[in-house]
Order: structure tokens, then C-alpha cells, then sequence
């Protein structure tokens, strides 16, 4: 009987939803497995503000460095001002280098993009994302976008290790380098001396605005696509398209020392509340971290449930045709189990 410690950070606007029917199920699934699971919860963001004055207290901090893994919900971010983004500031503080997201089609749902199948590694801690901004003189901004041979090295490493371990065929860097010849060429450099380890991948170049057109008109010709920070986010809802949404897509932060998984998905202040977000891109992202923790078992079991409760159709959320609220769809994924 094996026992995992989790820290649970269940966000705001729709988070607590979609952890809470996430939490169920992997509870449900688990005992069916003789596995248990103890969540240390902890709020992060304008609640945790509210309550302990900290945006991230030091007790979330203390956690994620005992437990090592975190499932985590969507936290607000403030638009143009206020504090900076939890979510950046969580990986950068655990070194979570790393996002993994996996763009493939659930059985039953159709898509104008039937049997999309592709990886996108987000370079996790550099780029863009850094954060230092500055107003040189009024009226005149500069924002500092930091490329490393360090991180450049590590996360093609990573795509291309991935790659080779689960039979992928070909690696694409994703990169502006006509444009930022240091920064996105030293990315594409470093990508160059990885993919001379692995003569038994296909590695590929493509210019991000390209990316862009080739992915809406051919996704198949993709396997794994790496990019630096700011080109992963924005492919990442792109691709979410592909397979039905936002409602849909998992990610994994990973570092070397601790792993935080969490949907692509934002807050979506518009549905909160209501009944109506989809958990099954927080509960996909628990099934990566159940293959983290080598609950296999488990995680197949929650999997072959989405599976049926998707291809049978009969209790999906609104975002993907169906009319069933957050609480019946979750209460569905516990009957296939
Ligand atoms: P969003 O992802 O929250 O929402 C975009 C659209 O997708 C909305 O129409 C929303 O209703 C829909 N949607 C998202 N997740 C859904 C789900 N599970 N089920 C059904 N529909 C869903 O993006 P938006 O509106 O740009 O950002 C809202 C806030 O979330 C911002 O403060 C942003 O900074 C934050 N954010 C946080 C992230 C995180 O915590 N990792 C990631 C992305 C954004």
C-alpha cells in the first residue's frame, strides 16, 4: 500500500472547481488501487494576500519543498499592474524548467483536427518571463528577454530525452532567430549540439510566425516542438484548438527537485462559480503526475475513464457540446471507475 503527500493549491476563479472534482476522482481511483493520498492545501495569489499578507505564504513555499509534487489550480494575475504572476514566480522559485504539454484528441470528440498528436516543451524559466521591465523616460518601456547556453542546453535535452524514450520521430525548434539573432540563435544553437546526440531523431527549424500557419493547416507534420518561454505559451492555446480547448489540455512544470501540474487553462473569471468549467484539464495534468509518482495504475484507471465518459458523450461540459455542469461530469468519470 503506498502513500503520497501532495501540496494541493487549489487557486482561484474556477480552480477550486476543477480541483475539487479532480480531488475525488483521483481519490476515488486510487483506493481502488490500495494507494492513498493526504493533501497539504494552500491558497496562492489575492487569497493568500486577503489572509496571510504573502502572495505565496512561506507554509506554500515549506510544502513544495517537502512534498516535491504539486497539483495546482489557476491563479489570477492582475492585467498592466499588481503582483507579479504566481504561476512564473512558483517555477522560477523551484526551478521548474520544464513545461510539458501533451496536444492529443480524447476518443468521441470531434474536432475539425481529428488524431492530433504533439508535444510542446516550454522552455520554462528564462525568455521574456524573467520579468525585468523597466520605463527608461516616460512614454519609453523596455522589457529584458534573458536566453542562457544553460537553459537553451537543458530543455532540448529534455525534448529530445523524451523524444527518444517514447519513440517520437522528430524534434522542431520553434524560434524568431531572424529577427533575435543572440537570444532566439543561441536557443537554436544549443538545440543544434543536443540533436547531434540523438542522429536518430529528425530535427527541423521553423520561424514561430510560420509555426503558426503550419500548425492550423497540417498539426500532423509536429511530434515534439520545443520553444522558449513566451512561443510555448501562446502555441499552447493555439494547439489546445486542436483537440477541443482549454478545457482539455494538461501541463507539467518539472525540475530536478520538484514537479507542480497544472492545466494550460487560466482562471476563466467569466465561468467561475457557475458549475460550468471542465475539469479534465486539471484532472489529466493528475494523471501526469500520477505517472510522476509511478502510480501507473492508478493513472490508467482515471485515464480509461475520461476515455469512455468522452467517447460515450453523454455527460460532457458546455465548452465541448455538452450540457452536464462541472459536479455531473465528475460524478460520471466516478461511475466509470
Ligand atoms: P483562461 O484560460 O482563464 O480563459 C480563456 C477562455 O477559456 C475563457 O473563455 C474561459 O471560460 C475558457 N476556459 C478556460 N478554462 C476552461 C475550463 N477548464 N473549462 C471551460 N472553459 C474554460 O484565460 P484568460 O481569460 O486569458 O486568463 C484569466 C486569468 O487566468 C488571468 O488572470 C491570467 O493571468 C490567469 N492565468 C493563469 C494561469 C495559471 O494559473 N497557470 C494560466 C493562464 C492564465
Amino acid at each position: 500500500m503506498s502513500q503520497h503527500t501532495i501540496t494541493l493549491i487549489p487557486g482561484d476563479g474556477i480552480g477550486p472547481e476543477v480541483t475539487d472534482a479532480t480531488v475525488r476522482i483521483v481519490e476515488t481511483a486510487a483506493k481502488q488501487h490500495g494507494t492513498t493520498f493526504s493533501w497539504e492545501r494552500h491558497d496562492a495569489g489575492a487569497d493568500a494576500f486577503a489572509k496571510t499578507g504573502e502572495y505565496i505564504p512561506k507554509a506554500l513555499y515549506d510544502s513544495v519543498s517537502t512534498t516535491k509534487v504539486a497539483l495546482k489550480g489557476p491563479v489570477t494575475t492582475p492585467i498592466g499592474s499588481g503582483f507579479k504572476s504566481i504561476n512564473v514566480t512558483l517555477r522560477k522559485q523551484f526551478d521548474l524548467y520544464a513545461n510539458f504539454r501533451p496536444i492529443k484528441n480524447l476518443p468521441g470528440l470531434k474536432t475539425k483536427y481529428p488524431d492530433v498528436d504533439l508535444i510542446i516543451v516550454r522552455e520554462n524559466t528564462e525568455g521574456l518571463y524573467v520579468g525585468l521591465e523597466q520605463e527608461i523616460v516616460p512614454g519609453v518601456c523596455t522589457s529584458l528577454k534573458v536566453t542562457t547556453e544553460k537553459g537553451s542546453t537543458r530543455i532540448a535535452k529534455f525534448a529530445f530525452e523524451y523524444a527518444a524514450k517514447h519513440g517520437r520521430k522528430k524534434v522542431h525548434s520553434i524560434h524568431k532567430a531572424n529577427i533575435m539573432k543572440l537570444t532566439d540563435g543561441l536557443f537554436l544553437k544549443c538545440a543544434q549540439a543536443v540533436a547531434k546526440d540523438h542522429p536518430e531523431i529528425q530535427y527541423a527549424e521553423h520561424i514561430v510566425d510560420n509555426a503558426c500557419m503550419q500548425l492550423v493547416t497540417n498539426p500532423y507534420q509536429y511530434d515534439v516542438m520545443v520553444m522558449e518561454n513566451l512561443y510555448g505559451d501562446i502555441l499552447s492555446d493555439l494547439c489546445s484548438g486542436f483537440v477541443g480547448g482549454l478545457g482539455l489540455v494538461p501541463g507539467a512544470n518539472l525540475g530536478e527537485h520538484a514537479a507542480i501540474f497544472e492545466a494550460v487553462h487560466g482562471s476563466a473569471p467569466d465561468i467561475a462559480g457557475q458549475d460550468k468549467a471542465n475539469p479534465t484539464a486539471l484532472l489529466q495534468s493528475a494523471v501526469l503526475m500520477l505517472r510522476h509518482l509511478d502510480e501507473t495504475a492508478t493513472a490508467d484507471s482515471i485515464q480509461g475513464a475520461i476515455d469512455a465518459v468522452y467517447a460515450e458523450g453523454k455527460t460532457l461540459t458546455r465548452d465541448v457540446g455538452g450540457t452536464s455542469g462541472t459536479s455531473a461530469f465528475a460524478d460520471a468519470i466516478v461511475a466509470a471507475l
